[in-house]
């Protein structure tokens, strides 16, 4: 696949829109709804929801989404976007949401792309979600997701290491190190310098191409444990991406565009905030420059062999430039590894949720695979 299109379709993988339209959420989340979950009236997850009718650029720092500090058991993770998102309440505000509520949210205050946004959400979902409750947790484990299928299942949320949340992050240590989760000054101290160097004190794609690839180098040299194959391998270079594309004001054109300044990415990363005013991208957008940040200094799938410098290339399982394998993998080895024998309203999710995700992904020249078959 070409890494153009790419850029499109993934996370590195790829409504309502006035004002005051999109709702506020409270501290509850969604839970309570959904609480009582009894296998034979279980509904449906819903659909995907749609894109909204506006994607340009608008005040998403508004009245109605205000900041506030997180409250006693608020969730938070590994994403500054969704962390942002959540201290703002367009995710509720404890951090325990659906897909569905991560899909509209991402589209409305970043102006995610709509495909990129279901495959982060249906993806993470499958991963570590309940997928009979239809809800996820935007950091740790939690009860708030609801009664946890039987194991080998995690339902860890998105912070558990080695399903999504990987090495190499540009803010956070490889859990090797400690935990993975929260900012990390150090990191973040070293992402100014970068953009300092390359980017004459901006985060744009050049500074990418090279704090992508220090990160990893960093990483081989010093966890023995390291690993970025299939879906990390596509995520790192996505998110890198990311940081250009969606966290600069929507309102910044020519030379300015794709140009983080280092305040704005603080409030980002370590307070989980948008910039006083800010304005989301003035078009949908997600990984876009990704192929730029590749192309840099392209480091291939794979990872330490339990020592330190011991990287070895390993593409069974995918990566930025090989959608159809990550998706194969996934359908046919990672889910069910976590879901060997599903029965009743979690099969039927399963087979639901791993729909949205291949309409979602179209990795192309890739027939849909079907482990717990169609209906
Ligand atoms: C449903 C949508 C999303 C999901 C499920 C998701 C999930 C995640 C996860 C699990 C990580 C940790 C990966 C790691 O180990 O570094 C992550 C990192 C990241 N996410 Fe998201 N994310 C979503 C949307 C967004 C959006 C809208 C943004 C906006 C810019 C964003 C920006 C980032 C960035 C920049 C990182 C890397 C942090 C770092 O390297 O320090 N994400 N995301």
């Amino acid at each position: 696949m070409a890494l153009k299109n790419l850029s499109i379709v993934l996370f590195a993988l790829v409504a309502v829109s006035q004002t005051n339209a999109f709702p506020q959420y409270g501290s509850l989340g969604g839970l309570k709804a959904r609480q009582e979950v009894d296998e034979p009236s279980s509904p449906l997850p819903p659909p995907p929801p749609a894109p909204p009718s506006f994607t340009g650029a608008k005040l998403v720092d508004d009245e109605d989404h205000p900041w506030m500090p997180l409250q006693s058991g608020d969730i938070r993770g590994p994403c500054p976007g969704l962390n942002t998102l959540a201290s703002h309440g367009y995710l509720p505000r404890n951090g325990v949401a659906s897909p569905s509520d991560m899909i509209k949210a991402v589209q409305e205050g970043f102006n995610m792309e709509t495909q990129a946004a279901r495959v982060a959400a249906y993806s993470a979902h499958l991963l570590e979600g309940n997928l009979v409750t239809d809800l996820l947790s935007i950091g740790g484990k939690t009860s708030l997701t609801g009664p946890d299928p039987p194991a080998p299942a995690t339902v860890a949320g998105i912070s558990n290491h080695g399903s999504f949340e990987g090495d190499a992050s540009m803010t956070r240590i490889d859990a090797f190190f400690g935990d993975h989760t929260v900012f990390n000054q150090p990191l973040f101290d070293q992402f100014v310098d970068f953009s300092n160097r390359f980017g004459n004190g901006f985060y744009n794609y050049t500074v990418g191409g090279e704090l992508r690839f220090h990160r990893i180098q960093q990483s081989i040299e010093t966890n023995p444990q390291f690993s970025i194959r299939g879906f990390r391998h596509l995520t790192a270079y996505g998110e890198a991406a990311f940081v250009a594309n969606i966290f600069v004001d929507g309102r910044k054109t020519g030379a300015d565009a794709h140009h983080l300044d280092m305040d704005s990415a603080l409030s980002f990363f370590r307070d989980m905030r948008f910039p006083q005013g800010f304005f989301r991208p003035s078009s949908p957008t997600a990984g876009e420059g990704a192929d730029i940040i590749f192309a840099a200094h392209p480091t291939q799938p794979g990872s330490n062999n339990g020592a330190v410098n011991s990287f070895v290339v390993d593409t069974s399982m995918g990566g930025l430039t090989d959608p159809c394998t990550f998706y194969v993998q996934f359908v046919s080895t990672t889910i069910p590894a976590l879901y060997p024998n599903p029965t009743g309203v979690l099969r039927r999710n399963l087979i639901i949720n791993l729909g949205f995700l291949y309409d979602a992904l179209s990795p192309p020249n890739c027939p849909q695979l079907f482990p717990y078959g169609q209906n």
